[in-house]
């Protein structure tokens, strides 16, 4: 009785403040595949338990970042995956200190059964309130398995440098997941927060002396034709298999 319900881009949402949406999508069938695959090396993999592979694996909670070349003083293009169990949300976090900053969410979710969501949200410090993100978000791809949830998506313009003493693309990264109650995400329990660290550096949180990070490895695939700007918010849902 499994159902995977799969959600694709090039979907154009318009959100306004006032919680009205007006939404247009359609649906494709390409299903998201996370791997491991170029952990370290093409991409900054994030994940706990450590070193879990979340290849058809829902108790391992991943997320990976793949920085593109920055554009002063536009910030830098990052492509993200996610990929977690919950009958809710899972949610991937950027932030310069998570208890006292603003915390942007990249939230992937299902509401009801199987319908896939995403949502791109902002808390303060440590309260669980969201408030909508003003950021466009690109390319949102999501599958829904069970309570396995995976998806990808783009985030153009990132800049972390509101203090002198971080680099531009040096962020501390949050995994959590929670409940979505009455149609809405509830509070985010964390599950992992990371050092701060360059996501534009694969191999920021591994050790390692064989491969040092060479500049330029890895571009996230913002570039396709045709990519349809987000003014983010809620998705709806795709379809049943
Ligand atoms: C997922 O991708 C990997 C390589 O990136 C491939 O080996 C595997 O067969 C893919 N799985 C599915 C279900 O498409
Ligand atoms: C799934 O990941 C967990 C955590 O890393 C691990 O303990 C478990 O053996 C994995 N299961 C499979 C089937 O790979
Ligand atoms: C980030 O923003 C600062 C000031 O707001 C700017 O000086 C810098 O060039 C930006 N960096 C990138 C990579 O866009
Ligand atoms: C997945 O999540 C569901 C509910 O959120 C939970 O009941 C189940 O134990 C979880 N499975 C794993 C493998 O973590
Ligand atoms: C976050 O800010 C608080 C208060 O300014 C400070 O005590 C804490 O060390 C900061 N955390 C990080 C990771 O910078
Ligand atoms: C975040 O919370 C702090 C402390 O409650 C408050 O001083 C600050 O103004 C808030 N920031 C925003 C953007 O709401
Ligand atoms: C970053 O994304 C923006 C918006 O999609 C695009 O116009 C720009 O060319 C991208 N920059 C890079 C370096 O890929
Ligand atoms: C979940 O579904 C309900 C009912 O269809 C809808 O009102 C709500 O906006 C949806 N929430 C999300 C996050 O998509
Ligand atoms: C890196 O090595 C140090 C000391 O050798 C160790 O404490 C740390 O946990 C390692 N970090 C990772 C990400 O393996």
């Amino acid at each position: 009785m499994e159902r995977v319900l799969i959600l694709l881009t090039t979907t154009v949402m318009l959100f306004m403040a006032t919680g009205v949406q007006a939404m247009l999508s359609f649906a494709n069938n390409k299903e998201v595949n996370i791997t491991r695959t170029g952990c370290g090396v093409t991409k900054l993999c994030v994940e706990t338990p450590d070193n879990c592979d979340p290849t058809g694996n829902s108790s391992c909670l991943f997320g990976s970042v793949t920085a593109g070349t920055p554009m002063p003083p536009n910030g830098v293009n990052m492509s993200f995956e996610l990929s977690g169990n919950s009958s809710g949300y899972i949610a991937l976090g950027l932030t310069l200190n998570e208890t006292m900053g603003i915390n942007m969410l990249f939230i992937c979710g299902q509401n009801g059964s199987d319908m896939f969501f995403f949502q791109a949200v902002s808390k303060n410090g440590t309260s669980e309130m969201f408030e909508v993100l003003n950021r466009d978000v690109m390319e949102i791809r999501g599958t829904v398995n069970g309570d396995m949830i995976q998806c990808e998506f783009n985030v153009p313009g990132l800049n972390a440098t509101n203090t002198r003493s971080f680099h531009a693309t040096t962020f501390i990264v949050i995994l959590g997941h929670g409940n979505v109650i009455g149609g809405s995400p509830g509070p985010l329990r964390v599950a992992l927060t990371t050092n701060p660290l360059n996501l534009a550096d694969p191999a920021s949180n591994v050790n390692t002396t064989s491969m040092p990070p060479t500049g330029g490895a890895g571009r996230p695939h913002l570039s396709h034709a045709g990519l349809l700007l987000l003014s983010i918010l809620t998705l709806g849902v795709l379809k049943t298999v």
